[in-house]
């Protein structure tokens, strides 16, 4: 079965956890759109009543074209349950995030709510966090010279040979990539990340740095897309 498959099957699964009347943070890449997409099929069946919050402005086009009823995040005082991907997880449920670019976004609202649900194939299962290259969003003001407390900040936590590049918007463009909150991504290669506390306490110290795809206390829930169903494994 393919990862897409997968994917699918964990985005069907997540719908378990959606209550009429939620306020749901709905994520961004390709898994969750898939679940968007899904939650658009019961709002149309009739069976559910909720209200999301997209995290990226991919998500709110998928969202509107699925028929979620979305509201500002401006509007919510809170939101019950985040529902999201993510490109490694490790066994204490902490992930990488931010593949996609939107992992700014993505914190806020996996930080505001009450559970964060998070839906991977099993490739994104990791002994350790660090195979996939880490995204760090940085103001474009100075990156250069960001990169390179970046890349500081990274040796210091025991990263012996980090490789700090500037994501751009296509493989052959010069131009860089922008977030929808106009900032930069650096995609920091660590090949594994010895200690992911004090990583991201490092980086959150950068002058420029906005914020990192470590997201070390946010997931409760991972659903697991496997061949034949779903692993789900709960906090
Ligand atoms: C978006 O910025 C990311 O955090 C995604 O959640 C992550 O990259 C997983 O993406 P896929 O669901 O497309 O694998």
């Amino acid at each position: 079965m393919s990862a897409v498959s997968q994917k699918q099957l964990a985005a069907e699964a997540a719908l378990e956890y959606v209550e009429d009347g939620m306020i749901v943070g709905l994520g961004s890449g390709s898994t969750a759109a898939l679940f968007v997409k899904a939650l658009g099929q019961r709002i149309a069946a009739g069976d559910l009543s909720i209200k999301g919050i997209p995290t990226s402005r991919e998500t709110e086009e998928v969202a509107r074209e699925s028929g979620v009823p979305l509201i500002p995040i401006e509007q919510a005082d809170r939101i019950d349950i985040a529902i999201d991907g993510a490109d490694e997880v490790d066994g204490r449920f902490r992930l990488i995030k931010g593949g996609g670019g939107c992992l700014l976004r993505e914190k806020i609202i996996a930080d505001a709510a009450d559970r964060m649900i998070v839906l991977v194939d099993e490739t994104k299962l990791v002994a350790r966090l660090g195979a996939f290259p880490l995204p760090v969003e940085v103001d474009p003001f100075g990156w250069t010279i960001t990169a390179k407390k970046v890349f500081d900040a990274l040796r210091a936590v025991g990263i012996a040979r980090p490789v700090v590049d500037i994501r751009r918007k296509q493989r052959d463009s010069l131009d860089p990539f922008i977030t929808d909150g106009g900032h930069y991504i650096l995609d920091c290669a660590c090949g594994e990340i010895p200690d992911a506390d004090a990583a991201g306490i490092a980086l959150s110290i950068v002058p420029g740095v906005v914020d990192h795809g470590l997201f070390l206390d946010q997931a409760r829930v991972v659903i697991v897309g496997e061949d034949d169903g779903v692993k789900i494994l709960e906090l």
